[in-house]
């Protein structure tokens, strides 16, 4: 434990316990997870966690930049969690919770906003692409960067696994942080994104990066015939015998030394080379899946609202302090 939690009197014993750097990542809850958002955010995170402390987050409010169906929703942020619980994550170990039970995150993003420009928030590559693929250009979808910056902000992390995707809008979070520290007094730490350097970006069945709003995913908990589904329509270059946009993605699941040999052997045969993919993906996601099966939507409920809970009493203390460096409190 840390900082926020030496304050209050009935953690006492803190004092004593290591002070560990703090680990932070969030997913949108915009439909069914993905092997991308698998291998570029939540597969480090769960390495990571145990030499951190570490918090995890469901980003709904960032969700509803793309998202406007409430059942949807709902459901999405019942599975995000569900997901995370899979892949290993310990709600004893690290705060799950949702973003939208922390008021505290969209009242910090304003006041980042006000520190920001309108050219400054232009140059997001993100936003760029979102608004080219055919996305709405929302306010919110201009201005995420800043409610990820009170994200990871408020909460003074250290590290931000995230994919290559994201490493502006770590950039940004700095940038606000910095803008801040320079208005109002040095409050605010400036995080490092962790990008894993073997995973960069996950390419979806499109050959464009894989992502829950371009509708070209390999979602991470399929079952077999899904996942079939989904390597069988990877759009494919007729004109070579290197299918790249397979082997893009089966580099995450076999190791070079074995996957070169496969390739060489299947030159041109794009069919033998999808079902070999199919397979081991297969194979790396059974026991999760399995795993997943036993987890309710109680389970969920009480998992967030034990974060949310731990969550708020951090974030409280830290916009006390930002509510009296800015000069609202009287
Ligand atoms: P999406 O684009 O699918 O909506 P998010 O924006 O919620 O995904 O991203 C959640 C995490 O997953 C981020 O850390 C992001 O960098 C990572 N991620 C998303 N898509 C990919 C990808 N195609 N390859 C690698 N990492 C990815
Ligand atoms: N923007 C991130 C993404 O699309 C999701 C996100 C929101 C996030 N807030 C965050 C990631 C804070 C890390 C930390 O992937």
């Amino acid at each position: 434990m840390r900082g926020g939690f030496i304050r209050e009197p009935a953690t006492f014993f803190c004092y004593i316990s290591p002070m560990k750097p703090r680990l932070l990542t969030g997913l949108q809850p915009s439909g069914s997870l993905h092997i991308g958002n698998y291998f570029g955010a939540l597969k480090p995170f769960a390495a990571l966690m145990k030499h951190y402390d570490p918090m995890l987050m469901v980003v709904d409010y960032h969700a509803l930049t793309t998202l406007r169906d409430p059942a949807a929703l709902r459901q999405n942020i019942i599975d995000v969690v569900k997901d995370y619980l899979a892949v290993g994550v310990d709600p004893k170990e690290a705060i799950i919770f949702k973003q939208s039970d922390i008021s505290e995150h969209t009242e910090l993003a304003w006041i980042f906003e006000c520190l920001v420009t309108v050219p400054f928030l232009e140059l997001a590559h993100a936003y760029k692409d979102k608004v080219a693929k055919g996305l709405e250009a929302n306010a919110g979808l201009f201005n995420y960067p800043m409610l990820m910056a009170a994200d990871i902000l408020l909460y003074d992390t250290d590290v931000v696994p995230v994919g290559a995707d994201q490493r502006q809008h770590i950039e940004y979070a700095r940038e606000a942080a910095s803008k801040f520290n320079r208005a109002y007094g040095p409050l605010f730490k400036e995080p490092k994104e962790k990008i894993q350097d073997e995973v960069s970006i996950i390419p979806g069945i499109d050959g464009k990066k894989m992502s829950k709003s371009y509708g070209n995913t390999i979602p991470l908990f399929a079952s077999r015939d899904e996942i079939a589904k989904a390597v069988m329509s990877i759009v494919t270059d007729s004109a070579g015998d290197m299918p790249e946009n397979v082997y893009a993605i089966h580099q995450h699941f076999r190791r070079k030394e074995d996957l070169e040999p496969l390739y060489e052997q299947h030159k041109g045969k794009y069919k033998a080379l999808k079902e070999a993919l199919i397979e081991d993906i297969d194979a790396a996601i059974a026991p999760m899946r399995e795993l997943r099966k036993s987890i309710t939507d109680s389970d969920v409920r009480h998992v967030l609202a034990e974060g949310g809970a731990r969550a708020k009493v951090r974030a409280t203390e830290k916009m006390r302090q930002v509510r009296n460096a800015i000069g609202v409190t009287i």
